[in-house]
């Protein structure tokens, strides 16, 4: 019997737009500011591009949860597509409950390239959401599986 704790490392994917958050994480790195290893980020060219069958697939496919991270309200270089991606985001959110999943594991994320610390701050909070919430039931694993797998 292993005697290590076993803690919940969460599988966490972020869509982010190229033109804010992506370049915030690029910026927190090149500062080597410190954010879970966990998060999985995906370029978008746009927030806008993000629709609800991706943000489904992603957490059907066993991500715990699933970030979109876009410009700043009134700053997409899209004009809309943040807008767009925070109704997307919402309604991913309201699926999730009529399913009986927690509505936390996608959440929306306005940020803007500059913001390299806030973005660290944001995706670390909701890193430590989902591992409050545990592994997604749709990931057809328990925490304690998922540790060991990875060992
Ligand atoms: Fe960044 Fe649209 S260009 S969210």
């Amino acid at each position: 019997m292993r005697t290590e704790e076993k803690t919940f490392e969460p599988e966490v994917v972020a869509f982010c737009c190229r033109h804010c958050a992506y370049s915030a994480a690029d910026l927190a790195g090149g500062g080597r500011m410190n954010y879970p290893s966990s998060i999985k980020i995906i370029e978008m060219p746009c927030t806008g591009r993000v629709n609800v069958l991706e943000i489904l697939h992603a957490l059907e496919k066993g991500a715990d949860g699933v970030a979109v991270a876009g410009c700043l309200p009134g700053t997409c270089h899209y004009i809309k597509g943040n807008t767009l991606a925070k109704q997307r985001v919402d309604h991913v959110m309201e699926l999730l409950k009529t399913i009986g999943l927690e509505e936390q594991r996608a959440r929306m994320i306005n940020i803007s390239a500059a913001m390299g610390a806030q973005f660290v701050t944001e995706v670390t909070d909701f890193v430590e959401t989902i591992k409050a919430l545990g592994p997604s039931p749709l990931s057809g694993e328990t925490s304690n599986t998922r540790k060991e797998s990875q060992s």
